[in-house]
């Protein structure tokens, strides 16, 4: 049996990056995206360049590094301005593709856009002319598509392919579609729409009602190629339907989809980590594929039947999906060699100064801690993720609590410019007084939102992972740390989220001073 291609259109990037404290700045964005060609996504939806000097510059940053082996995708509304911007952002990429979005459902014709049916037409295939006039390779999402009329749906999708679109994205915007009315919208299209062969279709679904996997694969059932989607299901409201689900439901069900992708499956773990530890939201233990349970048999009956084979409980190998669990791998005498093998084999691909950092993390903690397991690798990996951007880091940390003491913390801080500041906080707890001490070092009046703690690994030793969000100047912000003491680890996740708010309060001077350069020219 022939297997066709589907096309995986990440949009972690765009869509996903739009929920709340989950915005990631230009180097984080980039770690991102070369994690998602490592993975083997044919597209990546860098950004909306319209949106912000930021979102271009992450765009154009995407596109000049990894234009030559993924296609660099830039979204724009159905207006000239956003087109143009898109286009100057993907310049630099080889493969590149410009998509145009603009919504059709009464709804949306009516309250948002107050356009009747023909504006929209009109809109439409102006804008997608436009694009196709710059570039070979257009995509056009009919906003809330599956709310629309299925009559003017296919009015739309006929023209905008006539004008030039060679993707048909169809979007459940706000998650209302069902498996089998969504999929039915695709038999639709493909049987109403004369042209719909001279493009590709596909499905871009939001997870309101937890449909959005369910909602997609009956799309690529009814014909769709592409399916957009995030990693970890990330997304604004319940999110996108998950890249991880997405990828291995057609791989372990090709049977019934016959379709294959071109993901790198044994990526998935290591990159579902990476995103959760940039945008510090946090994956469900029970997930599916990605979640620390998702291959855990812990009824007697599972094991018993696993232990005779496999395949009775297991759809999956944790392999396959680069799943990295708490097998004990490494002790202290574990070399340099043993320790880059584990590192290829779950599936992470390190540069030679991450690494290096990494391995003297690795010694430092088998001087701590006897037992290394390889949750303990993948969490000093994540932490050191994207760390060049931090302005403030760690230098020392002391603290002192009990049950007849005042908690009290004091901190030195190190900064890019090798600047020390010390300072001292008493609070409720060593948490508190910690968290307090940060904020006058750092001068940020921050609220904290979440925390939370928990083990790496198994043991009395295990090293904590701290995850903490705190909102400053209206914003949310996450930070994650880990260490052997949780206190430092609390230190490291404040720390983190502080640093964000640093980053982005020095992006948003450096465009304040690009601006007035520019007005100054003028
Ligand atoms: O959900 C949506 O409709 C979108 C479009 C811009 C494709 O994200
Ligand atoms: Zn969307």
């Amino acid at each position: 049996m022939t297997y066709d291609t589907i096309t995986i259109f990440d949009t972690t990037l765009r869509d996903g990056e739009q929920s709340p404290g989950c915005s990631m700045n230009t180097a984080e964005k980039l770690e991102v995206a070369g994690a998602l060609v490592e993975l083997g996504v044919d597209v990546i939806e860098a950004g909306f360049p319209i949106a912000s000097p930021g979102d271009f510059e992450a765009v154009q940053l995407v596109s000049r590094t990894y234009g030559d082996r993924a296609t660099i995708c830039g979204l724009a509304r159905c207006r000239v301005e956003d087109i143009d911007r898109a286009w100057a952002a993907l310049e630099d990429a080889e493969q590149r593709r410009l998509h145009v979005f603009l919504a059709t459902s009464s709804i949306h014709r009516e309250f948002k856009l107050k356009m009747d049916k023909s504006q929209i037409v009109a809109a439409a295939v102006e804008m997608v002319s436009r694009a196709a006039g710059y570039c070979d390779d257009v995509e056009f999402s009919p906003e809330d598509a599956a709310r629309t009329e299925l009559d003017f749906l296919c009015e739309v999708v006929e023209k905008a392919i006539a004008a030039g679109a060679t993707t048909i994205n169809i979007p459940d915007t706000v998650g209302y579609a069902t498996p089998e009315q969504f999929g039915a919208v695709f038999g639709y299209l493909k049987g109403n729409v004369p042209n719909i062969e001279q493009s590709v279709l596909s499905a871009h679904c939001h997870n309101d009602l937890g449909l959005a996997v369910a909602n997609s694969l009956a799309a690529v059932a009814e014909g769709a190629r592409q399916v957009e989607c995030t990693i970890n299901g990330l997304g604004e409201r319940a999110g996108n339907a998950a890249l991880e689900e997405i990828v291995m439901a057609v791989q372990t069900r090709g049977d019934y989809y016959g379709c294959s992708t071109r993901v790198n499956t044994n990526k998935l773990f290591p990159t579902s980590r990476l995103v959760s530890s940039i945008t510090g939201m946090k994956v469900q233990r029970n997930k599916a594929i990605v979640g620390q349970n998702a291959f855990a048999h812990e009824a007697g009956i599972h094991q018993h039947g696993m232990l005779q084979e496999r395949t009775t409980y297991e759809i999956m190998r944790p392999e396959d999906v680069g799943f990295v669990g708490t097998n004990l791998v490494l002790g202290k005498h574990s070399g340099r060699h043993a320790f880059r093998d584990r590192v290829d084999q779950l599936g992470y691909t390190l540069d030679d100064t991450v690494f290096q950092t990494v391995f003297e993390d690795f010694i430092t903690l088998a001087d701590k801690k006897k037992e290394i397991y390889d949750s303990d690798i993948a969490a000093l990996i994540d932490n050191r993720i994207g760390e060049g951007v931090d302005f403030w880091k760690l230098a020392s940390l002391h603290t002192s609590a009990g049950t007849d003491t005042i908690p009290t913390a004091t901190i030195e801080l190190q900064s890019d410019d090798e600047t020390i500041r010390r300072d001292a906080a008493t609070g409720d707890g060593p948490v508190d007084a910690v968290f307090r001490a940060l904020e006058r070092l750092t001068g940020i009046d921050a609220r904290l939102e979440d925390y939370e703690v928990r083990s790496v690994s198994k043991g009395k030793d295990a090293q904590g992972e701290v995850l903490v969000e705190i909102v400053a100047g209206g914003r949310h912000y996450h930070g994650k740390g880990i260490s052997t003491d949780i206190i430092e680890a609390s230190a490291q996740s404040y720390l983190k989220a502080l640093n964000k708010v640093i980053a982005d309060s020095q992006a948003a001077d450096s465009q304040a001073a690009d601006s007035q350069a520019a007005d100054s020219q003028d």
